[in-house]
Formats: C-alpha cells, sequence, structure tokens
C-alpha cells in the first residue's frame, strides 16, 4: 500500500517500481467526444431513470467510478497479462510517458469455452510461459504516446509494459453490440478470476438491467444483433454463471421487470433461456461474431 505522493517522490528513482491502478478522476464520467459509445450509461441509467425511479437503496458507486481513472506509474513496469473485469470495453489515453500495450487474442475464434478457459487461464498464469502457447495467440504490440486514444473491446486480452514514468487516463463502458463478448469473459472470470483478471465490479447485474430497461426506448434507427441481445438477456436472467465467485450474486433493482423485458425479447427472436444460452455455447460457432441483425420494433 502507499500513496500518490509516494510515487511522485519516486518518479526519478530508478530503484523503484510503483505504480498506482483505478486512481479516482472524481471529476469526469465519461469524456465528453466518447461519451455516445457507452450503451450502459446513456441508454441505461440515464434514459430509464424518470420512468424506473432508483430508490439507492442497492446502487452501487462504482457503476459511475468505473467509467474514469488514471494509471500512475513509475519507470520500468509489467502489467501480465490480463484481461479487464466483467466485460467492459476500455478506453485508454497516456497523458505523459509512453505505453507498450500488447493485445493478445486467440487465433482459433471457435475453440468452444472449456478450451478457451483452460488457454486463458494458461495466458494469465505468471507461473506459465507465454512462449508455450503463443502459437495459439496472435500477438499484436501497439505504442501509445500521449495524446493517443486506444480503445479496447470487451474481454480482449493484453499486457502492457511502461517503459517510462507515466501518467494514463481510461474508463469501461458497455456498449450493446460487444455484450456476446462480455458474456465469454464473464464466463471464463466466474471460475478463473482469480487469474485472467485483475478487479472485481460487484455492480455489473446494475447496469445491465439498466441496458435491458432502456431498449424500448432507444432511437428507431439504432441497430441491433442476435448474439449480443441473447447474450444480454441470458446475463439479467441467470446470474450465477456470471459472477465471479469471490463476489457472489447481488440482486439488482428493477432485476423482475428487466427479466420480464429479456424473455419477450428471447420468444420474439424464437428463443427460451435455455435455447439461447445454448446458442451462445455453440462449439462451432465464432465467439466474436455478433451474428444477424435484428428487429425488435414489433416484441
Ligand atoms: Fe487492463
Amino acid at each position: 500500500m502507499g500513496t500518490m505522493g509516494e510515487v511522485v517522490d519516486g518518479i526519478s528513482n530508478p530503484n523503484q517500481c510503483r505504480f498506482i491502478l483505478d486512481y479516482g478522476l472524481h471529476h469526469l464520467s465519461s469524456l465528453g467526444h466518447l461519451s455516445l459509445l457507452d450503451d450502459g450509461l446513456v441508454a441505461g441509467w440515464n434514459s430509464t431513470t424518470t420512468y424506473r425511479p432508483a430508490t439507492g437503496t442497492r446502487i452501487s458507486a462504482d457503476n459511475w467510478m468505473c467509467r474514469s481513472w488514471g494509471l500512475a506509474h513509475q519507470a520500468a513496469i509489467p502489467t501480465w497479462p490480463h484481461h479487464d473485469a466483467d466485460g467492459y470495453n476500455t478506453f485508454i489515453i497516456p497523458m505523459s510517458g509512453v505505453k507498450f500495450w500488447v493485445a493478445l487474442s486467440f487465433k482459433n475464434k471457435k475453440l468452444g469455452f472449456e478450451e478457451m478457459s483452460e488457454l486463458a487461464e494458461r495466458l494469465c498464469d505468471s507461473d506459465d510461459h507465454i512462449e508455450d502457447i503463443s502459437s495459439q495467440m496472435d500477438i499484436e504490440r501497439i505504442h501509445l504516446y500521449p495524446g493517443d486514444l486506444a480503445i479496447q473491446p470487451s474481454g480482449a486480452f493484453h499486457s502492457v509494459y511502461t517503459p517510462d514514468a507515466s501518467f494514463t487516463i481510461g474508463g469501461h463502458f458497455f456498449t450493446y453490440n460487444t455484450l456476446h463478448l462480455t458474456e465469454m469473459a464473464r464466463r471464463i472470470d466466474h471460475t478463473s478470476g482469480y487469474l485472467t483478471t485483475n478487479q472485481f465490479h460487484e455492480h455489473t447485474q446494475e447496469t445491465l438491467c439498466r441496458m435491458v430497461l432502456g431498449i424500448p426506448y432507444l432511437y428507431p434507427g439504432t441497430k441491433l444483433y442476435e448474439r449480443p441481445m441473447l447474450a444480454l438477456c441470458v446475463m439479467v436472467c441467470n446470474q450465477r454463471p456470471y459472477t465471479v465467485k469471490e463476489v457472489g450474486v447481488m440482486l439488482a433493482e428493477h432485476q423482475d421487470a428487466a427479466s420480464a423485458i429479456c424473455v419477450r425479447i428471447l420468444k420474439h427472436l424464437g428463443y427460451t433461456r435455455t435455447s439461447a444460452k445454448n446458442e451462445l455455447a455453440r462449439i462451432d460457432a465464432d465467439y466474436t461474431d455478433p451474428g444477424e441483425e435484428i428487429d425488435l420494433s414489433c416484441s
């Protein structure tokens, strides 16, 4: 444990490797020019609280705090492979210094859950050696300089090297059309979260329920796709397979109303909760494919 002051005091000390993750940026929500990407905030929370007021009894501040944070690093610090918790999309903007961001993705997109989960554990286990599984990964290094913007999709594995003292801002957000990636990431973290991610969010179900409640109020031209929608409905109706075991299940406000909308959407698309779950787990499917565009206007 330490303070930002201690990190700054030792910023030129070659014998120190200190860093601070998730430094609160309390003056920001999502950044202005990125705010429309954030379906969880815009279509979820901000479009639904008038007709579904928040009583505050179960709402976690992390619903907003996760939308902006800072990373403070001294020099020469590696961050081991992981994916960001709960399948959020992430944006990153270095303000000073440089980041070597290494994007890691599975070459075979039809691995199936069991094989993917096992590979993810090996990738993220610092006792294992990435060289042993590198033939199964696509690996790309991205150099991020001050002012650069990187947007990382849900569940994307990555490793980072910070060669120089740096301060970076970033944030997490959900989008309707990447929720199939969120679903896979959360399923992996349910069993392997102690290895595959570096943080736990307790509030995710609250934002996902708000995104369901917001669907009837989406702009009519909004494009939605089948697999992300199945993923949203399955996650909202059945939390347990997506909750990190150390955190446990926490019911969200308006859970029943959101679940009822999900059942209706699934029926409109020709699925039950079970068949939707099976569709998402289909072993011959490309897990990154969002599927066909769907029309929910008469559901
Ligand atoms: Fe990360």
